[in-house]
């Protein structure tokens, strides 16, 4: 794929941020964005151009129909300068999933990720040094055609836009409060909860700003059938560890987005020789865990967020205080060996990381 690459005059590039210490997340893009087409069944015009407005029409299914999907990942500037993806095939395919779902055209992996790479090539400057830092990659594809029907766009835009990030929680790698929702639901089995799709987030956004006016840094969503299960948090899976096991939600009900993280947590967590146990956990064992400590730990787990730690879960009226609101063991463990991989701070037993 030969992609054509804009040149920016040098007094058009903009100023890199001042300071890493106050990168807040998703704030900040850098210079340049790339972009491609899709219509009559192909891709075509790949190109590089500076970061810049999209010109779209009023009537695009993706504005009036929500026809778009993204993923998120970043990249992790080591100390001798190299920026490492993590386990980025598991982010195209999952692209590719959601795709799927949302009746859209798949995007060749290589284009995927050949753009990713040397879009990343040129702006490798913009990753921050600080670990828990990193530069975050946001490829999107959305539905352009201009047509009232309901029915898949015949034309489509895919991007990636990179945005220089520290980290998710102002607070850092600190336990958070979190508020279980009781009557709102984010997905139901047959929907498109496994989807990466705007929808999923739009339809949070009520209660989550209700949850932050009170002091909570996310929502907690249970089942769509019960309102009873624990599935997840929206911007991260979630993990509840009892007497050394691990449980978080199972993908089978197709509620619950496939994390990556998800994905690395159950598979270190097996090599430190923990349990894992893929199972619904009801809302009533958590709070019983709570009370007579057999619930040790609760952490999130997402590419955004990294690990969260969570020390207060928000239900019914009570707040239920996790492991005296301090961060657990395991939570760390698993912490420190991810964030090692991923800044190459530590070897890759996995194989998980691609440098750039
Ligand atoms: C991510 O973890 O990268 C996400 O996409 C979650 C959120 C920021 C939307």
């Amino acid at each position: 794929m030969e992609i054509s690459i804009s040149t920016i005059p040098d007094n058009e590039f903009k100023k890199k941020y001042e300071t890493e210490s106050t990168l807040e997340f998703g704030k900040v893009f850098t210079d340049r964005m790339f972009l491609i087409n899709y219509s009559n069944g192909q891709w075509e015009n790949p190109r590089i151009t500076k970061y810049g407005l999209l010109s779209l029409e009023p009537s695009a299914i993706a504005l009036q129909y929500g026809q778009t999907i993204f993923e998120g990942q970043k990249a992790y500037r080591t100390k001798d300068g190299k920026l490492n993806l993590f386990r980025p095939n598991l982010n195209i395919e999952r692209f590719n999933n959601s795709a799927k779902r949302m009746a859209m055209p798949e995007i060749p992996p290589e284009i995927y990720s050949d753009s990713l790479k040397v879009l990343l090539d040129l702006e490798r400057d913009w990753a921050p040094k600080k670990v828990g830092s990193a530069l975050y990659i946001r490829p999107t594809m959305i539905g352009t055609q201009g047509r009232l029907g309901v029915i898949p766009s015949d034309e489509y835009l895919f991007y990636i836009i990179l945005s220089p990030v520290g980290p998710y929680f102002p607070e850092g790698f600190k336990p958070i409060k979190i508020w279980v929702s009781e009557n709102y639901i984010r997905a139901a089995p047959g929907g498109t909860g496994y989807a990466k799709t705007g929808g999923n987030y739009a339809a949070s956004l009520l209660i989550g700003k209700e949850a932050l006016e009170k002091g909570y840094s996310q929502v907690l969503w249970l089942d769509a059938i019960h309102k009873k299960y624990v599935e997840e948090v929206g911007a991260m899976n979630i993990f509840f560890v009892y007497n050394d096991t691990l449980y978080t939600a199972p993908l089978d009900s197709g509620t619950i987005l496939p994390g990556l993280t998800r994905k690395s947590v159950i598979q270190m967590a097996k090599d430190f020789g923990y349990s894992i146990k893929e199972q619904a956990l009801s809302m009533d064992e958590i709070v019983e865990g709570t009370k007579n400590g057999s619930l040790q730990e609760c952490f999130g787990a997402g590419t955004a967020a990294s690990i969260a730690p969570v020390g207060c879960l928000r239900y019914q009226g009570k707040e239920h205080i996790i492991n005296e609101f301090q961060i657990g063991e395991i939570t760390q463990k698993i912490y420190d060996k991810l964030i090692g991989i991923q800044y190459g701070n530590i070897d890759d037993p996995y194989g998980w990381i691609v440098p750039v």
